[in-house]
């Protein structure tokens, strides 16, 4: 066990690649409490999310440490907490959010190719490149017509959080939040800080309410206007959890994939050009109406979420007895899922390891959406906790991928880096590129 836990620290995704190997598809790793489990079997995986999802709940280390910053938002919320809040989150990520994300997403593409025009011919670092952009979506998305820097403070409070608390998550013991400890004291300010500025902004919606019939303007309007069926809305602090829950879970994860979207376009000169004909071909930069006449590029951020899923593990308590694919799973368990070991599962995938866009494609050139939605395929998680920001993040990464192929080419400087499973999986030292503008 204490070669294992070196292991685990040093290389997590080989890890778990060997225990797969050698103890198959649900193997109990070394760990005395809770007992552990892998699962990697699509069925299983299938019977965890989907069909038995009511006997397993949130309530494990990865979900608990997340929720010091998140609080009880949609991603680390329990099953009864959770239930009537997704309801009323759900309408923010209707078509008329979708259509005001794909203009934020062509203004940050517009920016980053201004940025990038300053510096034509050099290397630039395209992992920060895709951070910055993605955290501007959400941002704008969420509060796009925030007027005065709140975005930016609560933006930048969240991350300093969740640095804090990510760096806890790796210390050897974790140590109660009540005990003043460095580290405790750095993430209580930090929250501070963060809930600070989320005052201020509902401080200021609350002086400027939506008009009798006006259109919302970005998604916080939308959750403030939220109504269940009993005329019951978010609270200040639910709609406080949520607004930190998307920052923290549509920055990363969206950044993460088109990161490695670009390295894998720039060591597969084929797709690339099959992905730059299909971007050439539209009438203008890429918009929400484009969408249909983008499969390609679909499936080329389809197949990067295979390879490369941000969300590397997935996690569950069991709540009751089970059996998994034959083996025993006694109740209180830890259930650990891998979309990165079920995505390259040679009895599913064929020729697992190679980028292979085509694979999402159906004969007649559109996106085969049995294997997007199957259950050997989970970038977004399944059933009744699928991603609520799935088609937004489908939608960012098409667009971003098509509206900068019309306008720059990235070519490699070395070959691709180690990917380094954190939050999301990241990829080592970034991804240096060259830029040229066409
Ligand atoms: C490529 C980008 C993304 C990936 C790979 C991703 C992945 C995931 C996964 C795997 C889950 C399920 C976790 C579980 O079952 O425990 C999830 C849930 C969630 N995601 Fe995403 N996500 C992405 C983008 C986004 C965006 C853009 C947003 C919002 C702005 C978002 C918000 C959420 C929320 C709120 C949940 C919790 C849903 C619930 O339990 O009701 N995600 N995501």
């Amino acid at each position: 066990m204490l070669r294992s836990i070196s292991v685990i620290r040093r290389d997590p995704i080989a890890f778990l690649t060997r225990v797969r190997a050698d103890y198959g598809d649900v193997a109990q790793l070394p760990i005395p409490q809770p007992p552990t489990y892998l699962v990697t079997d699509p069925e299983a995986v299938r019977r965890v999310l989907v069909t038995n999802a009511r006997a397993y709940g949130k309530r494990t280390l990865q979900y608990t440490t997340l929720s010091l910053v998140t609080g009880d938002g949609l991603l680390t919320a329990d099953t009864e907490s959770w239930r009537p809040a997704r309801r009323l989150v759900q309408p923010a990520f209707h078509r008329d959010s979708l259509e005001l994300v794909s203009r934020h997403v062509q203004d940050a593409v517009d920016r980053l190719v201004v940025r990038w025009k300053a510096v034509d011919g050099s290397v630039v670092d395209v992992d920060e490149a895709m951070m910055r952009l993605a955290l501007e979506v959400v941002g704008e998305s969420l509060f796009g017509s925030d007027l005065t820097g709140d975005a930016e403070r609560l933006a930048a409070a969240t991350l300093d959080a969740l640095e804090v608390v990510i760096k806890k998550a790796r210390m050897p013991l974790p140590v109660p939040l009540s005990v003043p400890t460095p580290s405790n004291v750095v993430l209580r300010r930090a929250v501070r800080q963060l809930d600070g500025a989320v005052d201020a902004m509902l401080a200021e919606r609350a002086r400027r309410p939506l008009a009798e019939g006006e259109p919302a303007r970005d998604m916080l309007d939308l959750l403030l206007a939220a109504r269940a069926d009993d005329g019951s809305s978010l609270s200040p602090q639910q709609v406080r959890d949520q607004i930190v829950t998307f920052i923290v879970a549509g920055h990363e994860t969206v950044a993460s994939a088109l990161t490695w979207a670009w390295d894998l376009l720039a060591h597969n000169p084929s797709a690339a050009e099959r992905l730059r004909a299909e971007a050439d071909a539209l009438d203008s930069a890429a918009s929400y109406e484009d969408l249909p006449r983008l499969p390609y590029t679909a499936a080329v951020m389809d197949e990067t979420l295979r390879l490369y899923p941000p969300a590397w593990v997935v996690t569950r308590r069991a709540l009751e007895d089970d059996v998994l694919a034959g083996v025993p799973v006694a109740a209180d368990s830890l259930v650990i899922v891998s979309p990165w070991l079920v995505h390259r599962h040679a009895s599913v995938w064929d020729d697992p390891e190679s980028f292979r866009p085509e694979r999402f494609l159906d004969d007649a050139g559109a996106r085969r959406r049995d294997l997007a939605t199957s259950s050997a395929y989970l970038p977004f998680g399944a059933g009744p906790r699928l991603c609520i920001g799935r088609d937004m993040a489908l939608l960012e990464g098409v667009l971003v991928l098509a509206g900068l192929a019309r306008r720059v080419e990235l070519e490699p400087v070395g070959a691709s880096p180690r990917p380094v499973p954190l939050v999301t999986v990241r990829p080592d030292g970034g991804l240096p590129m060259r830029v040229r503008l066409r």
